[in-house]
C-alpha cells in the first residue's frame, strides 16, 4: 500500500532580500501529525523559513507541497494552517470567546456553533468555560497563551505553525505550558512545526529537531540523536554546557590534544562529550587529573568545573557518594570512548 503523502514537502525552498540569502534551498518532507522543530540562533532564517511554510511570505525561488498538492502561490488565509505567534497578537478589546471565534466567523460559521466549538477549545487548551466573556486583558500571560492557542485551533487548522511562542514567558511557567503543547499535539494529531531557540525546549516536545544555520539545516534528527549524535561543534553548542576536546595528530598517534591522552580511535577532528559522561575515576577508558575550580549544586546533580592542565572541563555526577568531591582537591576523572559524539567542524 502506498504512504500517505507527507503533510509538507518542501523542494529547493529559497528565499532572498536583496543579496541576503535568508533560507538557502532546503529540501525535507514533514510527516503528517509530526511534532517538527526548527532550532537555531537569532537571524538563522527560522521566521523567514516559517513565513514561505505559513503562506505569509512567497519564496524566491524553490516549492512547497501540502499532501502532494502545490500550494507555493496560495495565500495564508486560504491554506489549511495557522500560526501562533510570540506576540500573541489577540484583540485585546475583544472577549476570550470572541477571539477564540474569530477565524470561524470570518469563514461564516454560524454563532451557536462557533460558541459550541469555542467552549470545545477552552477545554481543550485547559481553561474554564466561564473565561469565554471576560477581556483578554484579565487574563495572565499564561492564560493569554492559552487564548492564542485555542484562536489558532479555531480554524481548525490541520498544520500550526509556532514562531518561539513561549520565549517570552517565564521559566516555570514556560515548562508547564511546553508539557502542555505537547498533550495537545497528542490529543489533537495535527502537524505542529514549531521554532525556538532553546533545544531543551525542542527536546521536551519533539518528535524531529532540525538544527538551522545561516538558512540551512546542518543535522535533522530525533531528540536523542542531535543530544548523544551532533554532527558539528554548532550543533552540540546548543546542548549547553558541553566538552569538545580538540584531537591532535602531531605525534604520530591521534590524542587528545588539551589532555595529552591517547586517542586510538578518532575519527574526528574534535571529541564532544557531555558533562556526564566524564566522571570520577578511572574505568576501561581514558582517564586524567583534574583539579576542581568549582562545586555547583543542581539539586539532584552536581557539576563539577575542572582544570587538567590547560584545559578547563565541566563533569557532572549524580548526587551521593561520588560528588564528595571539593574545589581545591585534585582528582582522576575518566570517560568511556562509546559517549563520545565525533565531529570534524
Ligand atoms: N523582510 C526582510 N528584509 C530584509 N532582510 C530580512 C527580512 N526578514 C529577514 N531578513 C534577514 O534574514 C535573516 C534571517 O532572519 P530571520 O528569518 O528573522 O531569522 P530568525 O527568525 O532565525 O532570527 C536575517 O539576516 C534577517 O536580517
Ligand atoms: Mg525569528
Amino acid at each position: 500500500m502506498a504512504l500517505p503523502p507527507p503533510a509538507l514537502t518542501l523542494t529547493g525552498l529559497t528565499k532572498r532580500f536583496g543579496s541576503k540569502t535568508a533560507v538557502d534551498d532546503i529540501s525535507l518532507d514533514i510527516r503528517d501529525g509530526e511534532f517538527f522543530t526548527i532550532v537555531g540562533p537569532s537571524g538563522s532564517g527560522k521566521s523567514s523559513l516559517v513565513r514561505l511554510l505559513a503562506g505569509l511570505d512567497t519564496p524566491t525561488t524553490g516549492r512547497l507541497h501540502l499532501r502532494g498538492t502545490d500550494i507555493t502561490e496560495v495565500p495564508a488565509n486560504r491554506r489549511p494552517t495557522a500560526m501562533v505567534f510570540q506576540s500573541l497578537a489577540l484583540f485585546d478589546h475583544r472577549s476570550v470567546g470572541q477571539n477564540i471565534e474569530f477565524a470561524m466567523k470570518m469563514k461564516g460559521v454560524p454563532q451557536a456553533e462557533r460558541r459550541a466549538r469555542a467552549l470545545d477549545l477552552l477545554r481543550l487548551v485547559r481553561l474554564p468555560e466561564d473565561y469565554y466573556p471576560r477581556p483578554v486583558t484579565q487574563c495572565s500571560g499564561g492564560e493569554r497563551q492559552r487564548v492564542a492557542l485555542a484562536r489558532a485551533l479555531g480554524s481548525d487548522p490541520e498544520i500550526l505553525f509556532f514562531d518561539e511562542p513561549l520565549s517570552a514567558i517565564d521559566y516555570r511557567l514556560r515548562k508547564t505550558l511546553e508539557v502542555e503543547l505537547k498533550e495537545l499535539h497528542q490529543r489533537t494529531g495535527k502537524t505542529f512545526i514549531y521554532i525556538t531557540h532553546s533545544l531543551e525546549e525542542a527536546m521536551v516536545m519533539s518528535d524531529r529537531i532540525a538544527i538551522m544555520r545561516t538558512g540551512r539545516f546542518e543535522q535533522i534528527g530525533t531528540p536523542d540523536e542531535i543530544y548523544r549524535r551532533p554532527n558539528s561543534r554548532f550543533v552540540a553548542s546548543f546542548m549547553g554546557e558541553v566538552n569538545i576536546l580538540e584531537i591532535s595528530r602531531t605525534k604520530g598517534t591521534p590524542h587528545f590534544a588539551d589532555l595529552d591522552l591517547p586517542a586510538p580511535q578518532a575519527p574526528g577532528a574534535f571529541a564532544v562529550l557531555r558533562p556526564e559522561a566524564l566522571s570520577p575515576g578511572a574505568g576501561e577508558g581514558p582517564s586524567f587529573d583534574a583539579l576542581v575550580t568549582q562545586k555547583l549544586m543542581l539539586g539532584s546533580r552536581t557539576q563539577f568545573h575542572l582544570r587538567a592542565g590547560n584545559t578547563a572541563l565541566i563533569a557532572e555526577v549524580a548526587a551521593g557518594p561520588r560528588s564528595a568531591l571539593e574545589v581545591g582537591q585534585t582528582a582522576r576523572f575518566g570517560f568511556d570512548p562509546a559517549d563520545i559524539a565525533w565531529v570534524d567542524s
